[in-house]
């Protein structure tokens, strides 16, 4: 199925590459001439095709050159790339050639995240189009819809289990819909982001139905076996992902008499990429959602893509051919489109997708697990250790920066970074989900297991920010200390994705501290994921709220939230200091106290952030060295400092410190 493993490049490729394109010239101007494009455009295309077609073609080489029908997949990947180009809406074009001269961008302090389900937010998309105004009020300049897609009847993976990419699901509106959100979303300078769920499709996908009818040419698009020998011999190398859905990968299925592969649910079938036609197949999927005007794609589950017996199935290099090959199509055919990576996996591995040859953009699951490791140790030994040589990323790349978002959160540090600090991974996993659970003595946490797999001990944890960083517990108890103490938490986890280095980005909900939400029990389709534990619904009377000047118990408590995370939102795009992804660690000499020194062309900023519940203190003249001067301001109280005697740190507290 591969054509070639080996790292150098095949003989002759860039003689094949440019002959293959000199032959398949005719079939480009059969595109041109059915599509009456200008002669400007085309040239356009054509010399970003130039730019691009080697590389291009040495990893479609690579991954399907050995295949008989090689040639006829390359001709229909350039015609289907062509096609994308003419059917490019006029206003997305210019959009190209404006970003092609600020491929940065996405690296500026004005770039703000938020994520959110359409249908929970705001019941569906028309309705959405009201609230662009709150996206900005918030200081939002970025936002990713969960999937609004078709999906099947029944459990479908909050969205993940697509029938259909070129419709929206019925219940949130339609693809026009879409489009006008999108470009309202424009309008107000918000890009748009959307999922790539292109591991899988559901079960109901036109595809799968198909191959279930008996079709041989759909067969291939999935991973299909008739009895369990071959994957008895694939299961004896693979994780499970949802070992509380169903044990191993594979699921009978009755009608075709054959095991298909299903990393995820049983529902979500593996797509099998080995094979050419599936490739060409969702790069059409991808053109369309690029040419409705998405703006970021999440490649979702990137490291499950390839599979190849005796392997974990994660993480292959082909995995990575993969997705450099749609990255050269979009740069050819929708340069504008971004990709943002979604490899919850090792720390190792999550870096290899972020190049600007594969995903600009990356989610940062170490950070994310490594900051409520902190908050649950009140040390900072681990998430120093795990920084000092990994936050660092290649040029015009960033992290997204995030503490909550749909799903659990997974303890993925890496157990070397854990060992150099006296730290035993094994066990110290077990604390955090113990902690995280709320079975620890003196936990302020309430989340709940995700996906206990017996067998091996591994756990991962469900609930809202609010809820894990103890407002729930302290609103139950009515405990003054504790409701404070919780706040002080957000609002320091706050501060510091905010802070980093990367796009921050926030999950809607969070900005309101809003709790658990135990409900999701009663609904059939949903009592079985306790993901849902931290999806809950948009109570839109908190807005009326911020205008209440009197303490409502807990609205108080929301108030204070929502001002706050917009202050530091809004402070953030102040400080040209927050941009780029460059930061240095300080050593505090305080364990409990996280310091960090950002630098972007001649503007500096200081970050100390107090992880635990005691008044910390560090000594000024350390501040001096990492470059402030004698005196100092905290941008966020509004503070000065000197340098020549201790900053003190409240509780939790979050500094963001100047030159004066
Ligand atoms: C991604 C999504 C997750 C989903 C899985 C399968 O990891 O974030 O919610 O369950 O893919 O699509
Ligand atoms: C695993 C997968 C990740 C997925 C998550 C869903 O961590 O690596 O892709 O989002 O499970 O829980």
């Amino acid at each position: 199925m591969i054509g070639s493993n080996d790292n150098g490049a095949p003989d002759g490729i860039e003689f094949k590459a440019d002959l293959t394109l000199e032959r398949l010239k005719p079939r480009l101007e059969e595109v041109w001439r059915d599509s009456g494009i200008d002669e400007a455009q085309r040239c356009e295309f054509e010399r970003r095709l130039r730019a691009h077609w080697r590389p291009l073609f040495e990893i479609l080489f690579r991954l399907y050159g050995s295949r008989y029908d090689f040639h006829y997949h390359i001709e229909r990947i350039l015609q289907t790339a062509a096609a994308a180009w003419s059917d490019r809406p006029a206003e997305l074009r210019s959009l190209d050639r404006h970003r092609i001269n600020e491929p940065d961008w996405f690296q500026s302090e004005k770039v703000i995240g938020g994520a959110l389900y359409v249908d929970l937010f705001s019941e569906n998309l028309v309705k959405a189009r009201e609230h662009v105004g709150y996206f900005q009020r918030l200081g939002l300049t970025y936002l990713h819809l969960m999937p609004l897609f078709a999906v099947r009847p029944g459990n479908n993976d909050g969205g993940y289990a697509i029938s259909n990419y070129r419709s929206v699901d019925p219940r949130l509106g339609t693809i026009d819909d879409l489009r006008l959100l999108a470009a309202d979303l424009r309008r107000a300078g918000i890009v748009l982001v959307l999922d790539f769920v292109f591991n899988h499709t559901a079960d109901d996908h036109e595809w799968a139905q198909k191959a279930q009818a008996g079709d041989r040419e759909y067969q291939e698009f999935y991973y299909l076996f008739p009895d369990r020998t071959v994957p008895e011999q694939y299961e004896a190398t693979l994780r499970e992902i949802f070992p509380t859905v169903r044990r191993g990968n594979f699921t009978w299925h009755d009608g075709m008499q054959q095991w298909v592969w299903t990393t995820f649910n049983s529902f979500q079938w593996d797509l099998n990429y080995g094979n050419p036609a599936v490739f060409r197949a969702m790069l059409e999927e991808m053109f369309f959602l690029a040419n409705v005007g998405v703006d970021v794609l999440r490649l979702d589950a990137v490291a499950f893509i390839w599979k190849r017996m005796g392997t974990g199935c994660e993480n292959l290099p082909e995995a990575h051919l993969l997705i450099q090959a749609f990255n050269h199509l979009a740069r050819i055919s929708t340069p504008s489109l971004l990709f943002k990576s979604e490899a919850i996996v090792h720390p190792d591995e999550v870096v290899k997708y972020v190049s600007p040859r594969e995903c600009q953009v990356s989610y940062n699951p170490t950070l994310m697990a490594l900051l409520w490791e902190s908050l649950a140790t009140r040390q900072v030994g681990l998430i120093m250790q795990t920084l000092r040589h990994r936050h660092r990323l290649p040029e015009h790349t960033a992290w997204v920066n995030y503490l909550r978002c749909h799903d659990d959160i997974g303890w993925t540090f890496d157990d070397d970074d854990a060992a150099a600090i006296g730290i035993a991974a094994y066990d110290h996993r077990q604390f955090l989900n113990e902690f995280y659970t709320g079975q620890f003595p003196g936990s302020f946490a309430r989340g709940i297991p995700f996906q206990e797999n017996i067998k091996t001990g591994d756990m991962r944890i469900s609930g809202t920010m609010a809820s894990l960083a103890g407002l729930e517990q302290a609103i139950e108890e009515d405990d003054e200390a504790k409701k404070e103490l919780a706040i002080r938490r957000m609002i320091l986890l706050h501060g510091v994705t905010l802070s980093i280095g990367g796009i921050p980005l926030l999950y809607l909900g969070e900005e309101w501290g809003m709790l658990n939400d135990y409900e999701f029990v009663t609904d059939p389709a949903k009592a079985g994921d306790s993901r849902w534990i931290h999806r809950p619904k948009m109570q839109w009377d908190y807005l009326e709220e911020l205008n209440d000047h009197i303490d409502t118990g807990n609205g108080s408590i929301r108030n204070r939230i929502f001002k706050s995370t917009q202050q530091l939102i809004s402070l953030r795009k102040e400080l040209p200091a927050l941009a780029g992804q460059n930061m240095e660690l300080i050593n505090t000499f305080n364990s409990h106290v996280l310091g960090y020194l950002r630098i972007f062309e001649g503007h500096r900023l200081i970050v100390l952030a107090n992880f635990s519940e005691e008044v910390q203190s560090v000594e000024g003249n350390k501040l001096r060295t990492a470059g402030l001067g004698r005196f100092f301001e905290d941008v966020i109280e509004d503070k000065t400092f000197v340098t020549s005697s201790p900053v003190e740190l409240e509780p939790y507290q979050i500094l963001w410190l100047k030159r004066v």
